[in-house]
């Protein structure tokens, strides 16, 4: 377990999939019933951006900073707001030095009454995590595997609330487990919101998961396509070898304005966070249709 997500973070993968997060539980927080986050793969929670590790290759100066200081447009700066109040908080409203990792997106953004559970394997972090929430009564921390924890935290007692599942990509076989990861996890809760991040680089394996997993959530679940929505972007051409240069996610029961924000936030975000020729977006509600066999996934 070498990967170290404080050489990441707030990079464009992060802006993404941490704007996603944050308005799923904006979504959630629509009603007063309380709700549990599940976060497979939790990190540290929050990271220094003046630390040697962030200042290396300082990939959050080509993404969390460009948004800070790009003018987002009156459509698109309500549906950034849940993120950047989440960046905001942790750097107490002034200059970027901090940048929330999903847990402290979520311990920021969630009520009184919500629950926070984090499982992460690497002992240093997971010790690291367990400091920061040692207080916070609604946080949950647990040093163990976030595919296996799965089935014993699955369906949470509240019955509604989301799954983050974001693995670090080190082994080459992690698509698969995330794939395996999907099914137990959906089969124990079927009407849970499930967000699986994962990086544009094998598009063979990335697609394999994305169309794999939709056709069997509509033929074994009866999941309607619409329930299954993936949007990923690309800052540059995407190539197999070097520095990643696309993510994205698939979301499993998305909030029902969700496609709609994203189809609106990611012609901006691909804009602000390109980094040369060949940068794009996507936001596709109907995976299923581009065909894959289920009995092949
Ligand atoms: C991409 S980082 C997570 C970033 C975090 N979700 C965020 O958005 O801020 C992946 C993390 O998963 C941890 N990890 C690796 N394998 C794991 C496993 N099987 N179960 C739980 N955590 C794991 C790594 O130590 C690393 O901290």
């Amino acid at each position: 377990m070498n990967y170290r997500h404080a050489f990441h973070a707030g990079n464009f993968a992060d802006v993404l999939k941490h704007a996603v997060l944050a308005l799923c539980f904006e979504h959630l927080k629509a009603k007063p019933k309380p709700f549990r986050y599940i976060d497979t793969h939790a990190g540290i929670g929050q990271y220094d951006l003046t630390r040697d590790e962030a200042r290396r290759s300082p990939e959050f100066e080509d993404g969390i900073a460009r948004v800070l200081t790009a003018d987002a447009p009156d459509d698109v700066a309500p549906i950034l707001k849940p993120l950047l109040d989440a960046v905001t908080a942790c750097n107490d409203g002034k200059a970027l030095t901090a940048y929330p990792g999903s847990p402290h997106v979520a311990a920021t953004l969630l009520r009184p009454t919500d629950r926070i559970q984090l499982c992460e394997l690497h002992p240093e972090d997971a010790k690291t995590l367990d400091q920061r929430y040692a207080k916070d009564a609604r946080v949950k921390v647990e040093a163990r595997d976030g595919y296996k924890a799965l089935k014993s935290l699955l369906p949470p007692v509240e019955k509604r609330g989301l799954v983050l599942v974001d693995p670090p990509f080190e082994h080459r076989d992690e698509m698969a487990f995330m794939a395996e990861a999907a099914m137990t996890g959906i089969n124990r809760w079927p009407t849970g919101t499930f967000i699986f991040w994962r990086p544009l680089k094998d598009l063979w394996a990335q697609e394999r998961f994305d169309v794999g997993l939709a056709e069997w959530l509509i033929a074994e679940k009866q999941i309607e396509p619409e329930k299954i929505l993936r949007a990923d972007l690309w800052v540059r051409e995407l190539e197999t070898e070097g520095k990643l240069a696309g993510a994205g996610v698939v979301v499993v029961n998305p909030p029902y304005k969700l496609e709609h924000q994203l189809v609106t936030l990611l012609p901006w975000l691909c804009e602000v966070l390109k980094q040369g020729d060949g940068a794009g977006w996507r936001v596709d509600g109907g995976i299923a249709e581009d065909s894959l066999l289920v009995d092949e996934f």
